[in-house]
């Protein structure tokens, strides 16, 4: 559910007209939802305390999905942690109030510098992707005379039949520690210096629509977990990733449900103690925030009509990368009257890719008019660019009936004085 309907003709964000907002910032621009970003985390939260009462529990938001400092305070008002892959998003994560020791960092390419960073500023959890990373947060740990606590992100080898550019658990990817390696890492990590090791990690994909691979990834890694409590090394924490779907098309069917998941995950774990941290990205995001653009053209083709709008791949990578779908819906409610017609909808940019959507059936809507795109909270802004010297879309927070723009346009004085001319071409 979310908080993005039609009043009196008009799409609004909670009580909020786009139509006003883009009166205020221009076109085009991402718009989040203050009340469907809370609900989006209590549902998961709830779905968690209903089927595991006891169990001690973390909910990391994936930063990646939207990094934006507002948005992970909201959550962070809720209790939420953080999921970060990099010192900017650890910096984000902390700018925004969350505890350090509520920060877990992840990602296959962890610098010394961002390890330095991560643990100066108390991270709660690193997670460990290969052997040569262990050694090399050994090292900084020691040098700086603490205990780095780890988990170690295993790689189960489950295929999480998602898009194969976001999935991430098989093990030809660069992810994680291969299963069958993790016991022996387990024990060497157990000994080594300036580690403390937490707990096991994973993480298979992402926008799963069944359950089916988060069991089977589950069902091996407290498999594994269990194996090595029998040999002694005992682990607090289990960290089962992020990764369930989110609806994209309000037509078809949706994702499983949060609560589901939440059974899941407590029938992987009965029986074995341990707290719980899940990195939920997407589910949390997605569906909290819209990207709105203006019509700029209607274009009769040879063989297509197009819709030109002022939003563009860089703006919104994901249909041009994965080919994904966003619903695609006019800010001004069409009346029951109005034809469907299929168009295209693309962006300016000088690529074909450059379409948000092929022959997708849509009443007439004119130039000047504006049109929102669904499902663009998560890889939304977080993915945008500025591809084409286009300045990059700004960010707007929507609470009841107040926004606020939370991350204004750049000026195209900015975007020009980053550069830099050398004195041999003055
Ligand atoms: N944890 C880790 C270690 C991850 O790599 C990711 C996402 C998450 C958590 C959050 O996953 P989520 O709950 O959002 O599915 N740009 C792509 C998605 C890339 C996901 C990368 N990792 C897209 O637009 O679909």
């Amino acid at each position: 559910m979310d908080h993005f309907n039609y009043v009196d003709g008009a799409l609004c964000a909670e009580d909020v007209p786009l139509e006003r907002i883009a009166e205020a910032v221009g076109t085009p621009f991402y718009v989040y939802s203050t009340a469907t970003l809370e609900r989006h985390f209590q549902v998961l939260d709830e779905a968690l305390s209903s089927h595991m009462p006891q169990r001690r529990r973390l909910i990391a938001f994936a930063v990646k999905a939207c990094p934006n400092i507002a948005v992970i305070a909201t959550l962070a008002r809720l209790g939420a942690g953080a999921d970060v892959v990099s010192e900017g998003e650890m910096r984000r994560a902390l700018a925004a109030g969350v505890p350090g020791d509520k920060i877990v960092f992840s990602g296959v390419g962890k610098t010394d510098a961002e390890i330095k960073f991560a643990l100066e500023h108390n991270v709660g959890q690193l997670n460990v992707e290969s052997e040569p990373e262990l050694a090399a947060i050994s090292r900084v740990a020691t040098s700086m005379g603490v205990a780095a606590p780890i988990a170690l992100r295993v790689n189960p080898d489950v295929d999480a039949r998602t898009h194969a550019k976001i999935s991430t658990g098989g093990a030809e990817t660069k992810f994680g520690i291969p299963i069958d390696r993790a016991a022996a890492l387990a024990q060497e990590a157990a000994a080594a210096p300036g580690i403390e090791l937490v707990g096991l990690a994973t993480h298979i994909g992402s926008q799963l629509t069944e359950l089916e691979p988060f069991a089977a990834a589950f069902a091996k890694l407290v498999e594994a977990a269990r194996a090595l409590s029998a040999q002694g090394v005992r682990l607090r924490r289990l960290d089962l990733g992020g990764g369930l779907g989110v609806p994209y098309q309000r037509s078809n069917t949706a994702p499983p449900l949060p609560f589901d998941y939440g059974a899941v995950v407590a029938k992987a774990l009965d029986g074995f103690e341990c707290d719980v941290v899940i990195e939920p990205g997407r589910l949390v995001a997605a569906n909290a925030g819209v990207l709105v653009s203006k019509i700029i053209y209607v274009k009769e083709g040879a063989a297509r009509s197009f819709l030109v709008c002022d939003a563009a791949m860089n703006d919104l990578a994901r249909p041009a990368i994965y080919e994904s779908w966003h619903d695609i819906e006019p800010v001004k409610a069409p009346s029951s009257s109005e034809p469907v017609a299929p168009i295209d909808v693309v962006g300016p940019i000088c690529e074909t890719g450059d379409r948000f959507a092929q022959q997708r059936p849509l009443p007439p809507i004119a130039p000047g008019e504006l049109i929102a795109f669904r499902s663009a909270g998560a890889y939304g802004a977080s993915m945008s660019s500025e591809y084409n010297s286009r300045l990059l879309a700004p960010e707007v927070l929507v609470k009841g009936d107040r926004f606020e723009i939370i991350r204004s346009r750049p000026t195209y004085a900015e975007m020009l004085k980053r550069d830099r001319v050398p004195d041999w071409l003055e």
